[in-house]
């Protein structure tokens, strides 16, 4: 697939207004998404895990623009911003790009007025990025208009996108998702990884079939009983506003020293995962996942300008990990985003003694006692 292969020739339907629902899932990076070039093309492949309860709920209403008026088709998009009831004039500017950035794949978008009514699962000012789950959910809700736009004509699937090149046809459910996590991605990198589960690829990597820059895929091959039903538990460590956006982190890989290892290194990372998932090797795996989070946190520290997401409560949960994991011998790992939080990574059948751990020993290091229970999801939903 390309990028032409997104961009519809023309709508057969006409449509007044409406309104469509859709929750979508966060989702946590094993090896990370840390660089990318323009476009958001990431500088090397990432794999996730789709979360399960951390989510963002979006309605998208939509009404035709009367070509009459000032807002005349060509001229502005026209759209308002609502977070859990309440108007939100300042998250307009990152739509604004956003839509920006896709117009070309949807040309009705000028056509109409949106109100976008969105709300997350999580606690607002978490830390936890609502980005990835609120991008992928806009983009479901932008797709499902497309899709009615589109109905009734020849049924457009992957393999019929990839012959005819742009296309006026309605959708199957593959090219439906592809293009949904294609445009999650122009909103938000990491965001084209929530739209399906359990695990998805996003970059092009060797050995991962039909893996792609442009849009995440689901994990091709066999995944061992050991990582099904995987827990997350997410420990709120600092929930204030984060010092340097994931966007200016990732720009600093541009002309970092260490560049070009570190983008192998995720290859390499992502090639050694293929075998431990088939073997269900937590070991091996728990090995990956940390080094991983840290190199993206030694990235930060090694940029120019170099930070620190860290905070002093980051590290004693760490230290504790291991302390408990060398001490137990249970699978527990930890994997951090661009922030202080910790993400605990442990399997399904060691869960009632980890989670004892986790409350009597690491919840104390959290902002307000304040921790999230999740584990492996399956992407999103559409909510009639
Ligand atoms: C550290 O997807 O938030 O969470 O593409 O600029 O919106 P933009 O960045 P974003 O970056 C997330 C980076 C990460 C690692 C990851 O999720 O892979």
């Amino acid at each position: 697939m390309t990028e032409q292969d997104f961009i519809p020739k023309t709508y057969s339907k006409t449509l007044e207004k409406g309104k469509v629902t859709w929750e979508s899932p966060s989702n946590i990076a094993l090896v990370k998404y840390w660089g990318k070039k323009k476009d958001q093309i990431p500088e090397n492949p990432s794999i996730s895990f789709t979360l399960n309860a951390c989510k963002t709920i979006t309605t998208l209403s939509f009404a035709k623009k009367d070509l009459s008026t000032a807002l005349k088709v060509t001229s502005e998009f026209s759209f308002e911003v609502i977070l859990n009831g309440e108007k939100k004039d300042n998250f307009k500017p990152k739509i604004q790009t956003f839509f920006k950035r896709i117009e070309s794949y949807l040309p009705f978008l000028k056509d109409y007025h949106f109100v976008i009514d969105t709300k997350n699962t999580f606690p607002h000012s978490s830390g936890i990025a609502s980005s990835a789950s609120g991008m992928s959910a806009l983009a479901l809700c932008l797709m499902s208009i497309e899709k009615q736009l589109m109905e009734n004509d020849v049924t457009l699937s992957t393999s019929t996108a990839l012959s005819t090149g742009s296309v006026e046809r309605s959708i199957d459910e593959n090219y439906f998702n592809q293009k949904a996590s294609f445009l999650a991605r122009l909103g938000s990198g990491s965001a084209c990884r929530s739209v399906e589960g359990d695990l998805i690829v996003w970059g092009k990597h060797k050995e991962i079939t039909n893996s792609s820059n442009l849009f995440g895929v689901k994990y091709p091959f066999e995944v061992h009983e050991n990582f099904k039903n995987y827990q997350d538990t997410i420990l709120l460590v600092d929930k204030g506003e984060k010092q340097v956006s994931s966007t200016v982190g990732h720009n600093l890989m541009h002309n970092h020293p260490f560049a070009e290892q570190r983008f192998t290194q995720a290859h390499d990372n992502l090639s050694k995962l293929i075998h431990i998932f088939k073997e269900g090797d937590l070991n091996s795996f728990i090995k990956i996942v940390e080094s991983e989070a840290l190199t993206l946190h030694a990235m930060m520290m090694t940029s120019m300008p170099y930070f620190i997401l860290m905070k002093p409560n980051t590290l004693e949960i760490i230290n504790k990990i291991w302390r408990f994991r060398q001490k137990t011998g249970w699978h527990i790992c930890f994997t951090l985003d661009a922030g202080a939080n910790v993400h605990i990574l442990y399997p399904e059948k060691e869960a009632v003694q980890i989670l004892e751990f986790i409350k009597s020993e690491l919840v104390a290091y959290c902002q307000n006692e304040q921790y999230i229970c999740d584990r492996i999801g399956f992407g999103a939903k559409k909510i009639d």
